[in-house]
């Protein structure tokens, strides 16, 4: 893919992106010096941090499994039992332990950040010097949730794809914003829609500076926006001037037959601007760990323009210092251990596995729902989503808007009462309207269990349809 020149918005551009409550935020007057402490030959009696002689802690041992190994991903892409590899022993101690053990920088442990840096050059393209950095948090939902609040006033519109993430209605709604919705199908957003949204917008109201977006494996539809549509919505961004939170935890999880579609944080790089103006500065990224190394330890991280990491790093400072420094350590040792070759060597077997869970829940809908549901299988993530057809179809062609029935009643109660249990598609719609939509989850359950669950749902919507 050819690329242009990397230029990148200046500083002054965030400025009427941001809230209200962000311009009021000053730099912590303790933090914002730590800097200087390392100057060589200086004697910093500035910060408050406890002394680690008293820290108990004094070696910390982990061991990992072999997820590396060519042989990992193949028996799991095969079915066939895994090879019984070394554990291997890891050690973070020295001075990684004390950094671990101590306060540190509120973006995050440097030696993580530059690891992260590295990350993200191999995985979408982008070198340092364009703009941007990166700060960790405490999983991407905290650091979504930062980005909202430093961007978004009460009252103020946000354009979200819909059906949406649960995890970010309820922020939009404590912010009494309007949230816009723009409508998703089998390919994504649906940037033609989005097009429409800002066609017919109301002259005398401001347009939404932010649209919220999950591309890979979108939880709850298990989507993945084609890369045309990806396209689109770069240009819509450029032309209607919003940003893009571009949260992206499902990224390595992503199993499709074809090449994987480059991400947004790549796109807006290659995608040359049309009047010249700078093209890199309008995405904000989130990743997590949480589904490729582990959801309790709490690590994702967030790169995009350096005056929107900065905002949120002033929350950070505020709200909690900073994220766990040991549970960074330990990252950074796994990490480290692995190398760039590693980590891909992981990935290709987490994605793998849920390929192989994907197909199994593929196979158990075509056995126990054809003709009772609708779906496209997903290529990334761990979401199936599907449509009940609640009413029983008449052989008239299906009118548009005609009430699909709704799955919440037999979701919440008649399925749940059959020992079931999933989510009704109404949770994942910010106005709470009725569908027929359900989000199945298939990153646990084994084959009989799935199968179980699919027969017993199948029989609660035969008696909806009086065909039981
Ligand atoms: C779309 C989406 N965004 C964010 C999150 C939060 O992830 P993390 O564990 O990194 O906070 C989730 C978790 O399920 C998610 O599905």
């Amino acid at each position: 893919m050819a690329t242009s020149a990397v230029t990148h918005l200046p500083a002054s551009f965030y400025q009427p992106f941001l809230s209200q409550i962000s311009k009021l935020r000053k730099p912590s007057p303790i933090r914002g010096l730590y800097p200087l402490e390392n100057k060589p030959g200086v004697i910093s009696l500035l910060a408050g941090k406890p002394n680690s002689a008293m820290f108990p802690i004094t070696s910390l041992n982990f061991t990992v499994a072999p997820t590396t190994a060519p042989e990992y991903a193949q028996s799991i892409a095969t079915g066939t039992p895994l090879p019984q590899g070394q554990n291997k022993p890891i050690e973070v101690t020295g001075a990684d332990l004390q950094a671990g053990l101590q306060y540190g920088a509120t973006a995050g442990l440097p030696r993580l950040l530059e690891w992260l840096h590295g990350l993200q050059e191999k995985s979408h393209g982008r070198s340092k010097g364009e703009g941007w950095r990166i700060s960790v948090g405490a999983g991407s939902q905290d650091l979504i949730y930062k980005a909202v609040n430093a961007l978004l006033n009460p009252g103020d519109t946000i354009l979200v794809e819909s059906p949406v993430y649960a995890g970010v209605i309820p922020m939009f709604q404590t912010l009494k914003c309007e949230q816009v919705e723009v409508p998703t199908d089998a390919s994504g957003i649906r940037s033609q829609d989005l097009r429409t949204i800002f066609s017919s917008w109301p002259s005398d109201k401001p347009k939404p500076k932010v649209l919220y977006t999950v591309p890979y494996g979108c939880n709850p539809t298990g989507m993945t926006a084609a890369e045309d549509r990806r396209r689109e919505v770069i240009e819509l961004s450029r032309e209607h001037n919003f940003l893009i939170l571009e949260d992206d935890p499902y990224f390595y999880l992503y199993f499709g037959d074809a090449p994987r579609p480059p991400s947004y944080f790549h796109l807006e790089k290659v995608i040359p601007s049309q009047d010249g103006s700078p093209n890199v500065g309008r995405v904000l990224r989130f990743d997590s760990f949480s589904k490729i190394v582990s959801a309790g330890m709490r690590m994702g991280f967030v790169s995009g323009p350096a005056t929107l990491l900065d905002a949120i790093d002033l929350h950070t400072g505020t709200a909690n210092l900073q994220s766990s420094s040991l549970v960074q350590s330990i990252l950074l040792a796994l990490v480290e251990s692995w190398g760039y070759d590693g980590f891909d060597a992981h990935i290709r077997s987490v994605s793998a596995f849920y390929r192989a869970k994907r197909d199994v829940f593929q196979a158990a809908m075509q056995e126990n729902m054809e003709g009772l549901a609708e779906w496209t299988a997903p290529e990334a993530g761990m979401f199936f989503w599907f449509k009940l057809l609640l009413k029983p179809t008449t052989g008239a062609a299906a009118d548009e808007d005609e009430d699909e029935g709704d799955s919440s009643d037999l979701v919440r109660t008649k399925a749940y009462e059959n020992g079931v249990l999933a989510l009704p598609g109404t949770v994942f719609l910010p106005n709470g309207r009725k569908t027929a939509y359900v989000r199945a989850s298939f990153s646990l359950l084994d084959e009989d269990d799935v199968r179980e669950a699919l027969k017993r749902l199948r029989e609660v919507v035969k008696q909806e349809r009086g065909e039981a």
